[in-house]
């Protein structure tokens, strides 16, 4: 089973980046625990500031793989195009968020992603990502 794991902008600096809303993890160490969990899958990491970047990246695997985990950051709050992109494909597409984006500003609470989305979890740190793999065994 081939899965892949999508971030936005930002994400490359987890582990840095406002730790005590994303924590203290860089996402490359915790990407080595999840390939170390899930041997029998094949995980793909792939993160970009870039919009078009993630929108290649979806149309490139999204009639392909059997998941994509997709942590948009901030352009959950923004991007039509990556919406648009994950209605053009047929792999299924988990959203997942670090933080309780409800629980934050109120620009955070409008999602472009959640309605095409096959699921959505949100504010379990970087579990998120863990418990998204797991919806598709
Ligand atoms: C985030 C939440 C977004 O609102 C924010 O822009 C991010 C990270 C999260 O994982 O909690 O960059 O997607």
């Amino acid at each position: 089973m081939k899965i892949l794991i999508l971030n936005g902008p930002n994400l490359n600096l987890l582990g840095k980046r406002e730790p005590e809303i994303y924590g203290s993890d860089t996402f490359e160490d915790y990407f080595a625990k999840l390939q170390f969990k899930f041997k029998d899958l094949e995980l793909e990491y792939f993160q970009s500031n870039i919009e078009g970047e993630l929108i290649g990246k979806i149309q490139e695997v999204g009639f392909s793989y059997d998941g994509i985990v997709l942590n948009a950051a901030a352009y959950t709050h923004t991007s039509i195009g990556i919406g648009d992109a994950i209605k053009a494909v047929t792999t299924p597409v988990i959203e997942v968020h670090i933080s309780n984006t409800h629980k934050r500003e109120e620009f955070r609470h409008v999602s472009y992603i959640s309605p095409v989305a096959r699921g959505v979890i949100l504010g379990f740190g970087l579990q998120s990502y863990d418990l998204a793999i797991q919806s598709f065994l």
